[in-house]
């Protein structure tokens, strides 16, 4: 039931807070220590583990993206994340010491259940990250993070994506934890911070007249282009994949600093591009991106930009600004996506399309 919402997309939208919060509960003890009983692979195994593979598809293929650059910082092992149907046609190099970790809202997906078949036949240990209970590939999987986001119907992937992502978080803060990574208050800060985030989110749902008055205004491009550094990246292909399949024009994510290599050639007047800006205190990254918002600006396209609301410097850049909270770099994915979520669902609602049925789309895609 759409609860008074006109699609499902949107009702999901707005119940990413909840979401969010649910996959948080349990999973952090009084002391702020992680527990993650669910986990069944052993903490000695998991001490072991000197590479890990994420393997999704589509949406969940850009939570893993995120993941690897949370992982990797915050655990130190060597972290690839690859598309699921890409994965065994390549012959990959993984032995019994690969911890795969799979991701898939559904748990149906053909691609990402071959793929970890073929990991299981070479021995690796699979991890589920999986938002339905029983299904095939939680089953066939050594042991299984579930979100608890609910069922999720609108065909495009929402609060499916958010709490992949806290599911990553927690999955990486648990390897760090279990391998005694030494960074003692950076970890427990960021616990702290997981349980703000639906707070977070709720208040870039609250923004949202802003975001649906813009999708008015483009209705009619051609194209739209999104950019992001560092985990803004995977935001941008996120928030280009939603446009494409929703209100099924042109849409591409880059990663910012590529612009010069290429994709700036596509700059022409009027054209819309969204820029996410990494959070002060990256801020080298953050000067490179606010530089490429002024590049593509005078190249006639029309920049709005997601920053915190305190900079200064990246809303001077930009001709519209969306303000996002102050949260930890890695974890502003979960904000920063909130936007171009609500952008694609309203401009394919403008456009006329049925959201929660996008032409040529399935729920569950089981076949390879
Ligand atoms: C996009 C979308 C798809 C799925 C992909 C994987 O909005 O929904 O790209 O993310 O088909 O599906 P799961 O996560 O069920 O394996």
């Amino acid at each position: 039931q759409k609860q008074g919402y006109d699609w499902f997309m949107r009702k999901e939208i707005f119940e990413q807070p909840k979401a969010v919060a649910d996959t948080l509960l349990g999973r952090l003890n009084e002391r702020c220590e992680l527990v993650l009983d669910e986990l069944r692979i052993s903490p000695e195994t998991l001490r072991r583990i000197n590479k890990i593979v994420i393997i999704a598809s589509g949406t969940s293929f850009y939570s893993g993206l995120v993941a690897k650059y949370a992982i990797e910082h915050w655990t130190r092992i060597p972290c690839e994340v690859e598309l699921a149907s890409e994965f065994r046609y390549r012959d990959p190099i993984i032995d019994p010491m690969t911890l795969v970790v799979t991701i898939s809202q559904s748990g149906e997906t053909a691609d990402t259940l071959m793929a970890i078949r073929h990991a299981r036949e070479q021995h690796a240990k699979v991890i589920a990250i999986c938002n339905t209970n029983g299904a095939t590939i939680p089953r066939e999987s050594d042991a299984v993070i579930y979100t608890h986001a609910g069922p999720e119907i609108g065909v495009a992937s929402t609060k499916g994506f958010t709490t992949q992502l806290i599911a990553c978080y927690l999955l990486g803060l648990y390897l760090a934890q279990v391998r005694g990574m030494k960074y003692g208050d950076e970890i427990d800060a960021l616990l702290r911070e997981l349980e703000r985030m639906p707070a977070a989110i709720q208040h870039m749902l609250d923004q949202q007249q802003q975001v649906l008055d813009l999708a008015r205004e483009f209705v009619d491009s051609p194209s739209v282009l999104f950019l992001g550094r560092h985990v803004g990246y995977p935001v941008a292909l996120e928030g280009a994949l939603k446009l494409k399949e929703l209100a099924y024009i042109h849409a591409e994510g880059f990663a910012a600093g590529e612009l010069k290599h290429g994709p700036i050639a596509l700059i022409n007047d009027g054209l819309p591009v969204f820029v996410v800006v990494p959070p002060r205190g990256r801020d080298q990254l953050r000067d490179k991106v606010i530089s490429n918002i002024s590049e593509v600006r005078a190249r006639g396209a029309k920049t709005i930009v997601l920053g915190e609301a305190d900079d200064a410097e990246a809303r001077a850049a930009s001709e519209v600004y969306i303000e996002l909270p102050k949260v930890s770099t890695l974890l502003q994915p979960l904000v920063s996506i909130i936007p171009l979520q609500l952008f694609a669902c309203e401009l394919a609602t403008v456009k006329g399309h049925d959201v929660d049925q996008p032409r040529n789309l399935a729920k569950s895609v089981t076949v390879e």
